[in-house]
């Protein structure tokens, strides 16, 4: 079964000024619908073709087989990154719509024993977006002893591979923020807190 790219769980008009329509129409119609077409053909006919997105990430990434894992990671990070998105609060007209009203019990009480509060969290996770240079994503990811930790990832990297538990990501290559702040990656960054889906954040830790 080839792997096939999600729809997006927000109305894409509803979460500027983060991201605009046009960015999700490039960003999500093209970018990652291109990394889902490599991956499914490089994986046509082999024996990869019958895994699970992880289980093809951590193989090809065993075997070295870049081609692969830099698509099938690319997919898995933005099919996660899409999720970790909601809506402007004031255009959340449903019931349906994910809430974007801070972090929940568990991750808040887990962000202040590892980082001190949700504002030094936020502090360190900005610096590590802000100063990743070149493409990739920044992440809170929680490692085998339950520690949360920030990630400074490059290019496709993913917490799977070092066996850590992703929570929250941002996309911070360019494709990702070029039509709507130019070369200002710092404004992009600072714009995504008002557009996370804190519950979403807070299901991955059961
Ligand atoms: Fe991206």
């Amino acid at each position: 079964m080839p792997f096939s790219l999600p729809d997006l769980p927000f109305d894409t008009s509803n979460l500027m000024p983060f991201c605009s329509a046009e960015t999700f129409q490039y960003h999500h119609g093209k970018h990652h619908a291109a990394y889902v077409t490599k991956l499914n053909d490089a994986i046509n006919g082999t024996p990869l073709a019958e895994l699970s997105l992880e289980e093809v990430i951590l193989r090809s990434h065993a075997e070295g087989n870049k081609a692969v894992f830099n698509n099938a990671a690319q997919h898995f990070n933005h099919s996660f990154f899409w999720n970790c998105l909601a809506a402007a609060k004031e255009k959340q007209t449903n019931a349906a719509d994910a809430p974007t009203t801070g972090p929940g019990p568990q991750i808040s009480t887990l962000l202040d024993r590892d980082f001190g509060g949700l504002d030094q969290f936020k502090a360190a996770f900005n610096q590590a977006a802000t100063t990743l240079f070149g493409s990739g994503w920044a992440w809170l990811a929680q490692n085998g002893s339950g520690k949360l930790e920030i990630l400074q990832l490059k290019d496709a990297d993913t917490p799977l591979i070092q066996g850590k538990k992703p929570l929250l990501t941002l996309d911070v290559w360019e494709h990702a923020y070029y039509i709507d702040f130019r070369n200002r990656r710092p404004d992009y960054i600072n714009t995504f807190w008002d557009f996370i889906n804190w519950d979403f954040v807070e299901k991955q830790l059961s």
